[in-house]
């Protein structure tokens, strides 16, 4: 039986709870975090199309890359729990991942959930994890490659290798290496040489930026007749490849140079600053046609350039002795907060203007990325906010 006394106490607990859910949280971080959470997004369904239905998306695996930071930075268990649930519902006790995953389509995509499954075991040890970590690890051990060795983005884009794959499947390829073969050097070279063949086949000389992705055979509608590469640079891209190098370089071991990706940064972090827009700060989704009539400023592009650029410095791997990289990226998370974040006056927040898609399974031309749907609350862009946030308020 609820006395009076303990009635007016949960009353009083439920206004209180009621008015901190009204409250926007102090954290940029925190409030995009929450706000996925509030929202269902990054549960391990299709919180796009269909929220009953389970599903093994790359955009998960990048909400959880932050909020396993988030929770180590907070200590909130409710970050770790929404991982650890996600993650049930895409792995089987057994460790089988469910049929969403197809093996044989050998897909990168799929493979960024991964980095989540050895997480969970160094925080578990549940062999569960281990077994479905294995079976992505067995899937880039018969992954088809171009000639040069780099892996197919998919099967069925035989021989192309998209700047996308690098954060898609060489993040997980290195924590995997790094649990469960952390001697094994060839594997430690296998991923240097994916990181060296992706930027040299894409590199534009004039700007130090790179193309979305190329086609060893050349055979690709859009392939360029000398190096085969794609016509545009698009804004995700680079944004992906850039996220991907901090982030290995994070987690690299000390016994390897990590040289490459050093390197890498050092031209394309200033070439990425330097290409923003001088009147906004921000980045054009095609980066290779700014101003052009039809392109626009794209809000996931900028979220992941923010985040690379604020942890490339704050780690010492860029060089801000003229502050000249951190100015940029603080400009432009300004930007962000102030055109892209919506208070919805419920505690949640909104996040506009990420553009939903793009692919080089068309023509790869201007016409064809200006337009794709761009989505409110595209959790690509989200949780690239929620990176480019917790870096952003250790400044
Ligand atoms: C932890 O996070 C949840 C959800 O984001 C929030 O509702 C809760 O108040 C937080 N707990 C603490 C102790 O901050
Ligand atoms: C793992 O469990 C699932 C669900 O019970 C089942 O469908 C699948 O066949 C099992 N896999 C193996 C390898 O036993
Ligand atoms: C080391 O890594 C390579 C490439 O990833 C792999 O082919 C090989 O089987 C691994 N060797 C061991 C002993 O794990």
């Amino acid at each position: 039986m609820l006395s009076l006394g303990s009635l007016l106490v949960s009353t009083l607990l439920l206004l209180g709870n009621l008015r901190a859910s009204f409250a926007k949280p102090s954290s940029y971080a925190v409030w995009a975090a929450d706000s996925a959470i509030t929202r269902g997004q990054g549960n391990g369904y299709d919180d796009y199309n269909d929220p009953t239905k389970p599903v093994v998306s790359y955009e998960h695996g990048e909400l959880q890359w932050g909020l396993m930071r988030l929770y180590s930075e907070t200590g909130n268990k409710t970050y770790y729990d929404y991982i650890l649930d996600a993650s049930n519902v895409i792995v089987y006790d057994n460790g089988s991942i469910i049929s969403d995953y197809s093996f044989s389509d050998y897909s990168l995509d799929p493979v960024r959930t991964g980095p989540t499954f050895v997480y969970l075991y160094q925080k578990t040890r549940d062999k569960k994890w281990k077994t479905a970590a294995d079976t992505y690890h067995t899937q880039l051990m018969s992954h088809p490659r171009t000639a040069q060795g780099q892996f197919w983005h998919k099967k069925r884009y035989p021989n192309q290798g998209w700047l996308d794959g690098i954060y898609m499947g060489d993040v997980f390829y290195t924590t995997y290496v790094n649990e469960f073969q952390p001697t094994n050097s060839s594997a430690y070279d296998d991923i240097e040489l994916q990181f060296k063949l992706m930027y040299e086949n894409t590199l534009v000389a004039s700007t130090h930026l790179l193309y979305h992705g190329y086609d060893y055979s050349h055979t690709a509608s859009w392939a360029s007749s000398d190096r085969g590469h794609s016509p545009e640079v698009w804004d995700r891209a680079i944004g992906w490849y850039l996220m991907a190098l901090v982030d290995i370089i994070e987690i690299w071991p000390a016994h390897r140079s990590d040289a490459t990706f050093r390197t890498q940064l050092k031209s394309l972090a200033p070439a990425v600053a330097a290409a923003a827009d001088p009147d906004h700060g921000v980045w054009w989704l095609v980066l290779s046609q700014a101003g052009r009539s039809g392109n626009y400023f794209e809000s996931s592009g900028a979220a992941m350039f923010v985040y690379a650029l604020l942890k490339g410095v704050r780690l010492g791997y860029l060089d801000d002795a003229d502050g000249s990289l951190t100015a940029a990226a603080s400009r432009a998370f300004e930007y962000m907060v102030a055109n892209w974040v919506v208070d919805n006056g419920d505690g949640t927040m909104d996040w506009l203007n990420t553009v939903s898609v793009g692919s080089l399974s068309g023509d790869g031309s201007f016409a064809y990325y200006i337009a794709q749907t761009v989505r409110t609350n595209d959790l690509k862009g989200q949780a690239a906010f929620l990176l480019a946030a917790l870096e952003y308020e250790k400044l």
